[in-house]
């Protein structure tokens, strides 16, 4: 006869020692899925979870039975996947500046905007729009406020943008501020994909990889948020392939509003 592998069930690949918090692993899991919608993978949530727990003198079923707001926080920032950089896709950012360009005083939302490199990229291009950048992280919000970047994050800007983005901006060492007349084209705020989006509509949304962190139910949360925020005739750039009754696909990962608002 021949063996037959049967597949560990997730609730029993905690880890040593771990079996008796498995319902204290699941209470942190869907607190934290309820306050960000992001589905980490297990053993990373695992190891962030009894940090933060040892931080605090607890075992995993004391910290599940006391998380709070401020604790989710903290927990979210040590998960968060902060990776990002200016230019993501040069090609798309140059195009949808120039046809963002066409309508003076057009809004642009970039939506987990991590340390704002994203929304500097679009105020480069998009020179006469309105560019609001917006994360759940405060953290996060704080940097892109700052406006500071290593020397080498800002080699992936193409160089014939780089006078736009670089002139004025002041070096210490390794570290380069963006000029105050960049710093001053976009607004940051703190803000939660699954809370109310911000005021007003915006001819183009940018929300790049984010939905790839959320679990399912949040990623139609988020996107129920985004087509809502859309002008009409407006653009979604999500950079991934998704499904919304409220979208039309215009390219690769690049949606628009169907439909008059
Ligand atoms: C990989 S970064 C993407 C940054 C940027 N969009 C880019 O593509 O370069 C993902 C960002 O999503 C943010 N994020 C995750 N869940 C969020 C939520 N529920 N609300 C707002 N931002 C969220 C994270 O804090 C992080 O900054």
């Amino acid at each position: 006869m021949s063996a037959v592998a049967v597949a560990t069930p997730p609730e029993r690949t905690l880890g040593p020692g771990l079996s008796a918090s498995v319902d204290a692993f699941e209470r942190v899991r869907t607190a934290l899925v309820r306050h960000a919608g992001i589905s980490p993978h297990p053993w990373r949530l695992r190891d962030r979870a009894l940090e933060r727990a040892g931080a605090r003198g607890a075992d995993l079923d004391a910290y599940a039975a006391s998380i709070d707001a401020a604790e989710l926080e903290a927990l979210f920032e040590r998960l968060r996947v902060a990776h990002s950089g200016f230019f993501r896709d040069p090609g798309e950012f140059i195009r949808l500046g120039e046809w963002i360009g066409a309508s003076p005083g057009a809004r642009a939302w970039c939506a987990g905007v991590g340390e704002g490199q994203e929304a500097f990229s679009l105020a480069t291009v998009a020179p006469h729009a309105e560019v609001l950048g917006t994360d759940l992280s405060r953290r996060a919000i704080e940097h892109a406020r700052q406006a500071t970047y290593p020397r080498e994050a800002l080699l992936g800007i193409p160089p014939a943008l780089r006078g736009r983005l670089l002139d004025g901006a002041e070096a210490t060492g390794e570290r380069v501020r963006l000029a105050e007349r960049m710093r001053g084209r976009v607004t940051f705020e703190v803000r939660n994909l699954l809370g109310p989006a911000p005021q007003g509509r915006f001819e183009l949304v940018v929300c790049r990889n984010v939905l790839y962190h959320l679990d399912a139910a949040a990623r139609v949360t988020t996107l129920d948020r985004l087509a809502d925020a859309l002008s009409t005739g407006g653009r979604l750039w999500v950079g991934e392939r998704v499904v919304h009754p409220r979208l039309e696909r215009l390219g690769s990962g690049l949606y628009g509003r169907r439909g008059a608002l």
